[in-house]
């Protein structure tokens, strides 16, 4: 059980409510949210609109580059109880190599995931949409560390199994799907964008069915793991996206509504796999459990 980069914010958690969340801390592994090379502001506010069924969200990766990531984030993040995946973004190749390169020799960290949601500004390609610029990031990184490399697909791309094919040919030890979904909404009075940075990434319950689809495609297309995501609220949802072939589970949005959906989620998914195995571990499931499947 891991979360989804960006959606949950394991530093501001623990200066909120202190040791505890280290104590019980929602997932198996923490992936960092994206960063950069050089320091970002992000996008204009408003960043979120909330849908009937997820959000959309413009952030746009506000960091503080990788510079101040390794000096500030790092050994905070290091102090969590679970292993450390560190997310990166480099929109071209060298700002990508020096991204792993930099994070890649640190022994804080266990693994990186590239986030090729991106467009190269070398080829004006998003990276993960196209199989051979996912293959090229994954070539020239590859050599650059022995962590595992995850390659986070975005579902953006008409064949994501052909970009998670390409990645596992060139190397990659994971891929992670879904990335958010393209969408935009229309300020209510002015009906021009909402969202400061015009568009931004659809996530939640509205997405989770696509998501299932990609996960299921993509497990049939690689041997490598695959970890699910992409509007995971329950046990039941979480069983499901195992069944279509994910090895490991991310919860992003429901982090938002319950900041310890991890555990309840993990929990919940327990209580299935023992019944599904017909070991009745607790004969009456949690309250939740049975009001969601
Ligand atoms: C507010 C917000 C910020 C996000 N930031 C990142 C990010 O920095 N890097 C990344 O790879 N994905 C990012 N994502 C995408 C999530 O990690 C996840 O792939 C996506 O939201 C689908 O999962 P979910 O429906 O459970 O949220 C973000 C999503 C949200 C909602």
């Amino acid at each position: 059980m891991l979360n989804g980069s960006g959606t949950f914010d394991a530093i501001a958690a623990r200066r909120t409510f202190g040791d505890e969340v280290l104590e019980r801390f929602p997932f198996d592994a923490f992936v960092s949210k994206t960063i950069t090379l050089a320091p970002r502001q992000g996008n204009p506010p408003p960043r979120l609109w909330e849908t009937p069924a997820g959000l959309i969200n413009s952030i746009g990766l506000p960091n503080k580059g990788l510079e101040g990531f390794l000096s500030t984030d790092l050994p905070e993040l290091a102090e969590l109880p679970v292993p450390l995946v560190v997310s990166v973004m480099g929109f071209s190749h060298d700002e990508l190599a020096q991204l792993v390169a930099g994070v890649g020799e640190r022994d804080e960290v266990a693994m990186i995931e590239l986030n090729v949601s991106c467009p190269n500004v070398e080829t004006g390609l998003v990276m993960g949409a196209d199989p051979a610029e996912a293959a090229r990031a994954v070539e020239l990184t590859r050599p650059l560390t022995e962590k595992p490399l995850i390659v986070k697909l975005t579902p953006n791309a008409s064949e994501p199994q052909a970009v998670a094919a390409a990645a596992e040919a060139a190397g990659a030890e994971a891929v992670s799907l879904i990335n958010t979904l393209k969408g935009m909404a229309l300020h209510p009075r002015t009906r021009s964008p909402w969202l400061g940075g015009g568009s931004g990434g659809v996530s939640g319950p509205a997405v989770r069915a696509i998501a299932l689809e990609q996960v299921y495609t993509v497990a049939r297309a690689v041997e490598i793991a695959v970890i699910g995501m992409g509007g995971i609220q329950t046990g039941r949802h979480a069983a499901d996206f195992i069944e279509a072939g994910a090895r490991a589970i991310a919860v992003g949005t429901e982090s938002f509504r319950d900041p310890a959906a991890g555990t309840r989620i993990a929990d919940e998914l327990a209580v299935i796999s023992a019944s599904e195995r017909g070991i009745s571990e607790s004969p009456t499931p949690p309250a939740g459990a049975r009001a969601q499947t």
